[in-house]
Formats: structure tokens, C-alpha cells, sequence
């Protein structure tokens, strides 16, 4: 009897037969119009290792059949049912996104060597006899990589993207501006990129707020995007399953923007796209013209990334120049609002309803709520699980983000030999422990949970290398936290299972902690 390889995230339910099914030369793949692209992606992820033809059509004989199947409904918009027996292996489901994620269930199956790009000699490509049935807990399995602090490049977004696909992820959230860099073209606007994309400067070390104890690379750093690139990225991730929830900051996290056009910030005196890390004063003036400039980037956002959230930012965006500015003090005036949050609340209220009429839903991180939540805002909770609690009680929708244990750029332990993070610590295991619906929460608010995420943000992840030794394999273990449901999760076998499946991970020469050098 062929075992059952080690699957991650888990699957709801999993039934051993007896028997396997064996890919060979005559095996194809049989699918209607309607997979066609899941089965031609499965046939590329497929092929590479094995050499074999599996070519896509309406075949008989041995066959991977892929289908979707209405009477499957209940399994939602992304469960699948993958059978295999000796003669057939099938692969149902009511959606095409399901057929995604059973194809991801079935190169798990297979040896390891599945995932290599060459073909493997003398390799045996038999898969157990079984039945599962799947589903995900969470409809909202994210990703979120900060490309502002450092750019990563595209070719790495895209590796990224398949590895999320292997874990089922179905978000990609994608940090693309900040105060250090502006990293998606604008056409209307091309000083956002000329200017707002470079730097001179990054700061390395140590966190701190004393200017003189700073350290840095002693060399300018930059890099963006362009709209080919954002649509390219964008098509890859939809053919995997995967939306790509664009952010752009607002109104704090912004000065890559002031220093491209200085007309945007409360002062109107240049800026330079900044060199270190933190929170700064330097925000967005509240100004028509800078509402007007943003709907010109939004328009183009909107063409860009279909995803129905789009994300506006506004965390962290201190008062003081706001409190500065008369421009600022009459727009309260003339708005009747009563302090500065409200102020932020106003701003992000404009846009909340300018993405509704566009048929678009507006995220933000839990600072949206201070001074008053926008209508349609959904919240995204970070400064722990409160934000999410207070927004999912008033009726919102939440995605939570807690900075314990989802924070990624948290370091992986205590040990002397772990690089630093920023934060404090998330262990492998804290990740694992994670439920994403807080106790406080009724059933009823419960069902505002739409899932969670994994942060990764860049100040300290100069290249694709250390990001993927932040992120990996805290992402395998909120995968499952994610998919699988509770009563199927249990630490010690994730363990037993996390050990092949790093096989996989290097196998795909993913840089993940641990790999090179084993922890202590
Ligand atoms: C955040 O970490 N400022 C969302």
C-alpha cells in the first residue's frame, strides 16, 4: 500500500482505500472548457518532473478527470471532492477555484519530487488510493508583503504567489506605497515613480528614535512596477486562485508621495523620500486638490487590480501638522468635525464612499475606527484583536492581523543565534496556536471574521532571501490555521507532517529558517 504523504494544511476529511493510481505515459488530463485553465496549469506543474505528455482534452483511459460538479454546492465557493482509485483520479467541485485547490492537494500527494523542474530518473509516480473531501475555515487566507520599505523584485512576487497557491492561500495583499517608496506606476502622475520610487539612503540599525545612533547601507536604494508588471501579477495570481488586494497608504505613510509632489503635504516645502524607519509627521494635507489627486491614482488602481477590496492604509498618521495647517483647521470648521481623528475619519470617509459607487469595498488598518468607522469599511485588526472585536460588534467586517502571533518581521525566537525582528517574537508554534475568532465575540459577530493574515514588512528584510527566511515556515502553519478545521489540527503530527513538507519547500529553493543552518 502506497502512504499517505504528509498534506499541509490538513484536509476537513480524508479516507483511506486501498490501492494506488499510477501517472504514466498513455495517462491524460480530462477536462471541459470550463477547468480548462486549472487543468492546464495542473499539466505545467505536472509535466516538468514526471516528462510525461498528460495532455489536456475529453479523454477516457487513464485519466486525471477534473470537473465542476453543482451538486457539490455545498462544499462552497473553494471545497473540493478528489477521489482516486486505481483507474481514475477525479477531482470535483462546485467552483473552478476548488478544482485549483484539489489539483494543489494532488501534487502533495505525489513524492516530493514532483516539484522539480527537470525530469527525475527512475522516479515512481503513484498516488494512494483515497477520498477527500475539503473545504476551507476561513474564506480570507492573506498574504501581505510590504514592497515600499524594500522593493522586492517582480520574479520573486511571482515565486511567492505559486508558494501561497501550494498553501491555498487566496489573498495577496500588496503593500505598494509608503514613506520610503512609491512603487506602482501612476500614468497620470509619473512623478510618484520618477521621484517617490528612490532613495538615497537605508537605514540597517539599530531601532531607535536617536538620529545619531542610526546606521546605514551607505547607498541609495529604489524600484517600482510598472502597470504591465501590476497586470501581469495580477492575471498569475487570478489563474491560482489568488486576489491581489492593492494598498495604497493614506494619509499617513505618504511622504514618498509629498516628496514627488510637495503640493500634496500641509506645508508645501520639499521632502525628501525617507531614509529610515517609524512614523513620521510629514501626512497628506486634506486639501480638494488631494482628493482629487487620489481618485486620478485610484482610477487607475481600480483598472488595475479587480479585487473588491481595495485597501487605503491609514494607520499611524499623527495630528500635529494637521493642527498646523489652516487649510486643515477649516476644512473642520467648514465639516463640523470636533478634533483631528475626526478629521481622518472625514478623509477616509471620501473615500469609503467613492470606492462604493465604483462597485469597490474599502479596507483599512483598526486607526480607521478612531473618530468614527466609514459606512463600508472593513476593518483590518493589527494593534492586537481589540479593533476587530469593536468593528465585528458594530456590524463590520474584520480581517484579523493581530501583530501577535501574525506580525512575520517579529523575530522566529529568543535564541542569541536568531537574526533580530522588529517587536518581540512569534514563534512557529504561537502561529500555529492561533485562532483567528476572538472568545468575545457571539456567534452571530463571529460571522464578520472573515479570516486572517501574515505580515511581512520589509525594513529589516533587505532581499527576497531573509523575507523568505521571516515568512517561511510561519506561513505553512497559518495555512492551516486557515483551511483545516479545528478538530483536525493537532501540533505534533503538524510537526511530523511540517518535516516532509519542507522537503518540498527546498526542493523549490525556498530560504526558509532552519534550512541552512538548524535552529538551536
Ligand atoms: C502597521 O503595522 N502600522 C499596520
Amino acid at each position: 500500500m502506497v502512504p499517505t504523504p504528509a498534506l499541509i494544511p490538513i484536509p476537513a476529511k480524508l479516507t483511506p482505500r486501498s490501492g494506488s493510481f499510477a501517472l504514466g505515459a498513455t495517462t491524460s488530463i480530462a477536462a471541459g472548457d470550463d477547468v480548462r485553465v486549472p487543468a492546464e496549469l495542473l499539466r505545467d506543474q505536472l509535466r516538468p518532473a514526471t516528462g510525461l505528455p498528460l495532455q489536456v482534452g475529453s479523454r477516457t483511459g487513464s485519466r486525471i478527470a477534473l470537473a465542476l460538479d453543482p451538486s457539490l454546492g455545498g462544499l462552497g465557493e473553494e471545497g473540493y471532492r478528489l477521489t482516486v482509485t486505481a483507474d481514475e483520479v477525479a477531482i470535483r467541485a462546485p467552483k473552478p477555484a476548488g478544482i485549483r485547490h484539489g489539483s494543489q492537494t494532488l501534487r502533495q500527494l505525489l513524492p516530493s519530487d514532483i516539484y522539480r523542474r527537470a525530469p527525475v530518473a527512475g522516479a515512481s509516480w503513484a498516488i494512494p488510493a483515497l477520498e477527500i473531501e475539503d473545504r476551507p475555515g476561513f474564506a480570507w487566507r492573506g498574504s501581505h508583503l510590504d514592497v515600499g520599505r524594500h522593493f522586492m523584485p517582480k520574479e520573486f512576487v511571482l515565486k511567492h504567489l505559486d508558494l501561497l497557491a501550494l498553501h491555498k492561500f487566496n489573498v495577496f495583499h500588496w503593500h505598494l506605497t509608503e514613506d520610503q517608496g512609491w512603487r506602482i506606476e501612476i500614468k497620470k502622475y509619473p512623478k510618484l515613480t520618477a521621484v517617490g520610487a528612490f532613495r538615497k539612503d537605508s537605514m540597517t540599525a539599530p531601532r531607535t528614535k536617536d538620529p545619531a545612533a542610526r546606521k546605514f547601507a551607505g547607498k541609495p536604494h529604489g524600484g517600482f512596477y510598472t502597470q504591465d508588471d501590476a497586470r501581469e501579477v495580477v492575471r498569475y495570481a487570478a489563474e491560482r486562485g489568488i486576489t491581489v488586494l492593492p494598498e495604497i497608504e493614506m494619509p499617513g505613510h505618504a511622504m514618498a508621495a509629498i516628496a514627488a509632489y510637495p503640493e500634496l503635504g500641509n506645508t508645501g516645502k520639499p521632502i525628501e523620500v525617507l531614509t529610515y524607519w517609524g512614523i513620521t509627521d510629514h501626512v497628506l494635507g486634506v486639501t480638494d486638490n488631494v482628493l482629487r489627486f487620489f481618485e486620478d491614482v485610484f482610477d487607475e488602481v481600480l483598472e488595475l487590480f479587480p479585487s473588491k477590496f481595495i485597501h487605503v492604509g491609514g494607520d499611524e498618521c499623527p495630528k500635529t501638522e494637521w493642527r498646523n495647517t489652516p487649510s486643515a483647521q477649516e476644512r473642520m470648521k467648514k465639516e463640523g468635525l470636533k478634533n483631528e481623528d475626526e478629521l481622518q475619519s472625514w478623509f477616509i470617509r471620501h473615500f469609503d464612499s467613492w470606492l462604493a459607487k465604483r462597485g469597490r469595498r474599502l479596507v483599512g488598518w483598526d486607526e480607521i475606527l478612531e473618530g468614527g468607522l466609514a459606512q463600508g469599511a472593513t476593518v483590518m485588526s493589527w494593534r492586537g484583536e481589540e479593533g476587530g472585536i469593536a468593528a465585528a460588534k458594530a456590524g463590520h467586517d474584520v480581517v484579523m492581523a493581530p501583530q501577535r502571533p501574525t506580525y512575520l518581521d517579529h523575530s522566529q525566537s529568543e535564541l542569541p543565534t536568531e537574526p533580530p525582528g522588529i517587536g518581540g517574537h512569534n514563534s512557529l508554534e504561537a502561529v500555529y496556536a492561533y485562532r483567528p475568532v476572538p472568545k468575545e465575540l457571539s456567534a452571530e459577530d463571529a460571522k464578520h471574521v472573515l479570516g486572517a493574515q501574515g505580515q511581512i514588512w520589509t525594513e529589516y528584510m533587505p532581499d527576497p532571501k531573509r523575507v523568505e527566511y521571516m515568512a517561511w515556515p510561519r506561513l505553512v502553519a497559518l495555512a492551516e490555521v486557515l483551511w483545516s478545521p479545528p478538530e483536525t489540527r493537532n501540533w505534533a503530527d503538524f510537526e511530523k507532517r511540517l518535516a516532509t513538507h519542507l522537503e518540498r519547500l527546498a526542493i523549490l529553493d525556498v530560504n526558509y529558517r532552519g534550512r541552512f543552518v538548524p535552529p538551536e
